[in-house]
């Protein structure tokens, strides 16, 4: 199936590839199953802010570090593994990654992960490590730039600075000791 337009959030459709003499990388923010109803979904869990608010201040975080932010959801597994294998030729230079429950599940995402090798980050809004036992391991962490979780929607923010970073666009805020 290929993805609506209007599931996508960028900065702008005519974001120039070129700013200022500098190569604006594109990251492609990937969410898993059910992540379409933060807002309303396990509140105690998951909190009350919502997907969209979530991929707002991704696109604002990204422009502040000098990137074109594009985010879907999917909740269809093979969905995911097309945005995945699709990222390289479609100029992507890093993904940001909720796996959701398909983390601990899917080692066909690991492999789409490691067959496209792009630098990827993943995130969790809840601290999977003290849920239940079997949300404790993820098919994802070992290959992973990072993995950054329990922070709620700071998850996010988060990790997408360490991609940033990954990718020698750090924020002004980053600390180099
Ligand atoms: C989650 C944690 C997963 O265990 C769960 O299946 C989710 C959300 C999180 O962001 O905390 O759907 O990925």
């Amino acid at each position: 199936m290929r993805i609506r337009s209007a599931q996508r959030v960028r900065i702008a459709q005519s974001t120039p590839a070129w700013h200022y003499g500098e190569y604006i990388l594109k990251i492609l923010v990937l969410h898993g199953p059910n992540l379409n109803l933060l807002g309303s979904r396990e509140t105690d869990i998951y909190g009350t802010t919502t997907l969209a608010d979530i991929d707002q201040g991704l696109v604002k975080l990204g422009s502040q570090l000098g990137l074109t932010v594009e985010c879907t959801q999917h909740n269809s597994e093979a969905d995911l593994l097309k945005e995945i294998q699709r990222a390289p030729a479609a100029g992507f230079a890093g993904i940001l990654i909720n796996p959701a429950a398909y983390g601990h599940t899917s080692i066909a995402l690991r492999d789409a992960l490691l067959s496209v090798q792009l630098p990827f980050v993943e995130v969790h809004l809840s601290n999977i490590f003290a849920r239940e036992p079997f949300r404790q391991h993820t098919y994802l962490s070992d290959i992973s730039s990072g993995v950054v979780v329990g922070f709620g929607p700071q998850s996010y923010f988060l990790g997408l600075r360490g991609l940033a970073e990954r990718l020698g666009q750090p924020g002004q805020d980053c600390l180099h000791l």
